[in-house]
């Protein structure tokens, strides 16, 4: 069953008088339950594809379905609403709040979608101690390895069974251990809970385990 559909995607960046483009016409899709990862050397359009798909970057032209629901038409409050319940989010810097600890980082997004402390706590903790972090779960983010710390955010992104995971080069700052055991997690959860995740990666770790490449190169897609 077809997930995503991306159809003619364009998006250019305007620096002072230059127009920088990033995403040149671009088509694919994603099948549900698909373990792909979106390929290319840096600068190719990889961050810019994952956030219009993500609906934190707008396209220039072109469109996006998420099942039969187009993107592009939402309204902003409809595109926070959209990535709260249907996107979860996977980045190369971990991005956890550092203030809170990393039971809360999880649970942070239940509670804005309004569930209760007690029915949240339960999820986050139950998934935590599914993906074998449950004893990280009172640590802050600076008492965290990057490792453990991504294993976080895969946990957080994953808490509210959205739709799609999509994860910006989740292992380009880890170790080869870390980076394997992360992907294992991602695998497991996959399968498990077939999720479907689109990362993308230059990273030749990741793309031997990724059941589907989609290759990038200048913001075009190269013939596989
Ligand atoms: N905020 C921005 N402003 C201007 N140019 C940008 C911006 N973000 C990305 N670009 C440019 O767009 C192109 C694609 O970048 P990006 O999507 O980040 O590629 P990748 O993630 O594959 O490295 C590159 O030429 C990059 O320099
Ligand atoms: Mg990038």
């Amino acid at each position: 069953m077809e997930l995503i559909r991306v159809n003619h995607l364009k998006k250019d960046y305007q620096q002072g008088v230059l127009k920088i483009p990033a995403v040149r016409g671009v088509s694919f899709s994603i099948q549900k339950g698909d373990f792909a990862a979106l390929v290319g050397p840096s600068g190719s359009g990889k961050t810019t594809l994952l956030n219009m798909i993500g609906v934190l970057d707008t396209p220039d032209e072109g469109e996006i379905f998420l099942e039969d629901q187009c993107l592009n038409t939402l309204k902003e409050k409809e595109k926070t609403r959209f990535r709260l319940y249907h996107i979860g989010f996977v980045f190369q810097f971990y991005n956890l709040i550092p203030v809170f600890t990393a039971l809360e980082n999880v649970e942070y997004t239940l509670m804005l979608q309004g569930m209760d402390k007690k029915t949240r706590q339960e999820k986050a903790l139950s998934l935590m101690s599914e993906m074998r972090i449950e004893e990280l779960k009172n640590r802050f983010p600076r008492e965290l390895s990057g490792g453990q710390q991504q294993r976080v955010a895969v946990v957080r992104a994953l808490v509210s069974n959205p739709k799609v995971v999509l994860a910006d080069e989740p292992t380009a700052n880890l170790d080869s251990e870390s980076a394997d055991i992360l992907l294992d997690i991602m695998q497991e959860m996959a399968v498990k809970k077939e999720t479907t995740f689109l990362f993308s990666t230059h990273d030749k770790r990741v793309m031997d385990r990724a059941k589907r490449l989609i290759r990038l190169r200048d913001g075009r897609l190269e013939e596989n």
